[in-house]
């Protein structure tokens, strides 16, 4: 497909239909920007949280997990800098009063109605909550704007109790909150989303070698998702929209149908975190060498990715349109170990012993944990279009000439080609081409 400027739209209209994504409490005209899975949502969702958390944690012995709470001491936020410096510049329209980050307007006026726009002030993107009955200052507390802090503030923690050495990373999967100015683009820039952060301790001297390392591995880890490499690139940030946490940044972008976007940070945050709770908890928090016996504070390298982003990265790049035999079709393209749905079975009628013998297919493949669907309604036509449309990859007919040989039809999604299978090897034909 070559025009790709309608896509969003399609997307967020067949996320719903579908059950990917609907908008938070929808019945009640939602909530700004914060969204609801699906069925289908979540299934990619998991895939993309298990994807990470095996390659990043599982598979490596210098890699372990954490899980930390929400809520943290409000002084972890002080000590980060998110209290002073966690802010975007806001401006707000003099005539229809709606509001926008001031970087993300061009010009001095109202990109919706023309209007006037005010001076940028400064907005803390931190939601605050109060703990306990008494709402006052002394009750502050926030959502956490991104879960590094809970890695920081637990290093000594996790690194004693892991016995891990230098260089070593700890991974963490979960919620982050921010009461973002300009929302949009679906899923985009919600307020609140998940995080899979990894924060990387090494030795100052080795921090430009890991920090290479990390960005071609987290770079190439997207393209084991499937999505295309042509729509992926590195940019460096310019001195001016570095975090105030950071040394250097590479974000890893996606080209979606609204233009190059962030998908991941991969940043060099110094010894500033550390340095930080060090200083501000009077806790020794230093790494102590036990070779060279050497007590230093690490560097960090950190990757920082969303997963709500990369599930909506997913969907983009697996949206697509053709033609088959006159009709146009809409349909996803997920790469096989990625489809929400890995296949579906279809007796071609509804009698002859034919749904019984689909039935008995779907509970064998399911046996194997994968997501397989039953579908007996309408022409063969119409549930093959049902099935390209969430993204499908094969679709497994049960028809007369199965009770004769105890073989099957599969359809390929992509290629449209109808192979004869038999009903014995059908799951290791699935296996092999279903890549998990
Ligand atoms: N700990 C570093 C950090 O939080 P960030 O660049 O602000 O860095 C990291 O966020 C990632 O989190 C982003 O690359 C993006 O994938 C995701 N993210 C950040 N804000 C988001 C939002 N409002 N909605 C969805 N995802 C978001």
């Amino acid at each position: 497909m070559q025009d790709r400027s309608g896509v969003m739209e399609k997307l967020a209209s067949l996320g719903k239909r579908k059950g990917f994504i609907f908008r938070s409490s929808e019945i009640y005209g939602g909530l700004g920007s914060t969204w609801d899975y699906g069925p289908l949502g979540v299934e990619l969702k998991r895939t993309v949280t298990e994807r990470w958390w095996t390659d990043v944690v599982a598979k490596r012995e210098d890699v372990v997990g954490m899980d930390a709470a929400i809520l943290m001491n409000p002084k972890v936020w002080e000590a980060s800098g998110h209290v002073d410096s966690f802010q975007d510049p806001l401006v707000e329209c003099g005539q229809c009063r709606r509001r926008f980050r001031h970087d993300h307007v061009e010009g001095d006026v109202c990109p919706e109605c023309g209007g006037p726009l005010s001076e940028p002030r400064m907005f803390n993107l931190m939601f605050k909550t109060f703990i306990g009955p008494l709402e006052d200052e002394g009750s502050v507390a926030y959502l956490r704007p991104e879960t590094a802090q809970g890695i920081f503030v637990n290093f000594r923690n996790v690194q004693e109790a892991s016995r891990q050495k230098i260089p070593f990373g700890i991974a963490q999967i979960g919620k982050a909150f921010r009461n973002e100015i300009t929302v949009g683009n679906f899923t985009f820039r919600s307020r609140e989303f998940e995080q899979m952060e990894l924060e990387w301790f090494c030795h100052p001297d080795e921090a430009g070698q890991w920090f290479e390392y990390w960005l071609q591995a987290r770079f190439d880890w997207y393209i084991s998702l499937g999505v295309a490499r042509e729509r992926l690139r590195l940019r460096p940030h310019e001195p001016d929209e570095l975090a105030h946490y950071a040394k250097v940044c590479q974000d890893i972008e996606y080209e979606f149908p609204f233009g190059w976007s962030e998908l991941e940070g991969i940043a060099d945050r110094g010894t500033y975190d550390l340095d930080q709770h060090l200083e501000l908890s009077g806790k020794d928090i230093r790494y102590l060498d036990p070779n060279t016996h050497e007590r230093y504070v690490p560097v960090v390298i950190e990757s920082s990715g969303g997963i709500d982003r990369t599930v909506l990265t997913l969907l983009a790049d697996a949206y697509d349109e053709d033609e088959v035999e006159g009709e146009e079709r809409m349909l996803l393209r997920f790469a096989p170990h990625i489809a929400p749905i890995k296949a579906a079975v279809f007796p071609l009628v509804k009698r002859e012993g034919m749904p019984e013998t689909a039935r008995r297919i779907v509970e064998e493949l399911r046996a194997r944990a994968w997501n397989v669907l039953y579908d007996e309604g309408g022409s063969i036509g119409r549930r093959y279009r049902r099935m390209d449309e969430v993204g499908t990859p094969f679709c497994i007919t049960v028809d007369g000439q199965t009770a004769e040989d105890q073989t099957v039809t599969v359809r390929d999604r992509d290629t449209l080609v109808q192979e004869r299978v038999s009903i014995d090897s059908l799951a290791g034909y699935l296996s092999e081409r279903l890549n998990l």
